[in-house]
């Protein structure tokens, strides 16, 4: 939706009366974006709730914890999301790395079930897509399709994941058991960075005017649900951590950019704590750094595009992973001898893997990669704070993890490979490729969007020129009470309540 303005019309009164009749039959209570980003607000009555529901199913109080603090072990809340520290042993860097865990989200165990609401949701609630009537299209380059899905089937409507054909299998596995019809699952040609083959195939399914395409390239709830709620939830728990040290500050948040939704947390911790921005892009396909092109398996990163959400004049650096160092780390921290290694030759206590390692998937692995790099390039010290996420875990990229195997390690990962991969991979990263961006790297890389969205998606000049001025991005904020005001309108309407009940 490339106007904001568009976003809060009630498009059609019948949808909207239908998809409430919806919502009753199938007991769904909406959350609003206000609770997801102070889950302590969620009522006491769905917090009872918790636990006799488990994570992994479709069930509406899964809704509730499109968040970032459940806590897996009993199901509940916890008071600061998850995270860890990465020892310096592990990163060579002093600043600390701090890796916030998406694993932790419902249904899908990746935190692109999130935006995947937040890009549905204000639709729903205005009459704009109807459940019983529309299939909603979920194009993705990772696990939003994955989360899209999810919910709609929550809804108990159609949810079509359009997704590249070199996506990994355990993704395609996981489509195939949560699709209510097994067509609903479309691959296009390519792998991550073939976003245009996507944006043809979805601009062939609007044809059909029962599929509703949530693009999330270009709706802003993806960037606002990661500005309020990732934004939020990261600052709780930098804050946790200057409560053992008053001296640190945040010095930057890094994310890798698929739909460049995560990285909105950038822009609201900049606001709230001055920290930089960096984003990071696999040197195999380096749009942002050099408006390159190329293929690469850091999966859940599209290339070859500038995403309409993303805010580019905020950004601060761009960092260049190799996705060779994202799937060796793969390995290094999956398999018996890479974990051997580690333990034997670097200190890392075991009980590290499963708690914090063996949850990095490859998007994950780069972006510790390209926090690593920033440290180096920016020669920051003990106090200077480094925030990122590990997007999903390591259980996505099983078959991907035996294909490094057998393509980089002839079959046989030894001792002497995790030497190497430890030393070359990872703590032996140099500070190449990590640009910081002048006003005019900017905008060149603003103008690159204008190819995309103006010239292939056909938005007016006005509307993508206006995404330029900060103050277009700050007025997007506005729009959650809006948003929240027709959430609890129709929860209202659902359940035949009381306006003041619901809140
Ligand atoms: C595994 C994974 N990592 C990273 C990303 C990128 O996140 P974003 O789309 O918010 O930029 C995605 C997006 O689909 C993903 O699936």
């Amino acid at each position: 939706m490339e106007n904001k303005n568009s976003e809060t019309l009630v498009q059609n009164q019948e949808w909207l009366d239908s998809t409430i009749e919806r919502l009753r039959k199938a007991n769904v209570v909406l959350p609003t974006f206000s609770q997801l980003r102070n889950p302590s607000t969620i009522p006491p009555e769905v917090l009872r709730m918790f636990h006799e529901v488990p994570t992994d199913i479709a069930h509406p109080l899964n809704l509730f914890r499109l968040h970032w603090y459940n806590d897996l072990r009993t199901g509940g809340l916890r008071e600061v999301p998850e995270y860890t520290v990465l020892p310096t042993s592990l990163t060579g860097v002093a600043a600390p790395i701090v890796v916030l865990f998406g694993d932790t989200f419902p249904m899908i165990s990746a935190h692109k079930v999130l935006p995947a609401y937040a890009c549905l949701v204000p639709r729903l609630v205005a009459g704009q897509f109807d459940p019983s009537r529309h299939r909603a299209v979920w194009p993705s380059t990772g696990n939003y399709c994955r989360g899209g899905v999810a919910i709609s089937k929550i809804l108990n409507c159609r949810g079509v994941a359009v997704l590249p054909e070199g996506m990994s299998k355990e993704r395609f596995d996981w489509l195939d058991q949560w699709v209510i019809d097994k067509s609903d699952v479309i691959k296009t040609p390519g792998t991550e960075s073939n976003v245009k083959e996507i944006y043809d195939k979805c601009a062939e399914l609007r044809a059909d005017a029962r599929n509703v395409i949530f693009n999330q390239f270009a709706e802003f709830g993806n960037y606002l649900a990661h500005y309020l709620v990732t934004g939020a939830a990261v600052e709780k728990v930098f804050s946790d951590l200057r409560g053992d040290n008053p001296d640190l500050r945040l010095a930057a948040f890094v994310s890798t950019t698929g739909s460049a939704g995560t990285i909105a947390a950038g822009d609201y911790l900049k606001d709230r704590c001055g920290s930089k921005i960096a984003a990071a892009e696999p040197v195999e396909c380096p749009t942002l750094l050099r408006n390159g092109y190329g293929e690469h398996n850091i999966q859940g990163i599209g290339d070859k595009h500038i995403p309409y959400i993303h805010n580019v004049m905020n950004l601060d650096f761009v960092v260049g992973v190799s996705d060779k160092s994202s799937d060796a780390l793969n390995v290094l921290f999956n398999t018996d001898t890479g974990r051997d290694f580690l333990s034997k030759h670097k200190d890392v206590d075991s009980r590290y893997f499963d708690s914090a390692l063996g949850r990095f998937g490859l998007s994950s692995n780069a972006n510790v990669l390209a926090a690593i790099k920033l440290a180096k390039h920016q020669k920051l010290g003990a106090d200077d704070v480094l925030v990122t996420i590990a997007t999903d875990g390591a259980d996505m990229y099983k078959t991907e993890r035996q294909k490094t195997v057998s393509s980089e390690y002839g079959g046989q990962f030894d001792q002497l490979d995790a030497a190497e991969v430890f030393g070359c991979h990872l703590t032996g990263q140099g500070s190449g490729e990590v640009d910081e961006l002048s006003l005019k790297d900017r905008e060149r890389i603003f103008n690159l969007g204008y190819y995309t969205w103006v010239e292939q998606q056909g938005v007016t000049l006005e509307d993508f020129a206006a995404r330029k001025k900060q103050d277009f991005w700050y007025q997007l904020s506005d729009l959650q009470s809006v948003w929240d005001q027709q959430i609890r309108q129709v929860n209202v309407a659902a359940r035949d309540l009381q306006p003041e009940a619901v809140e």
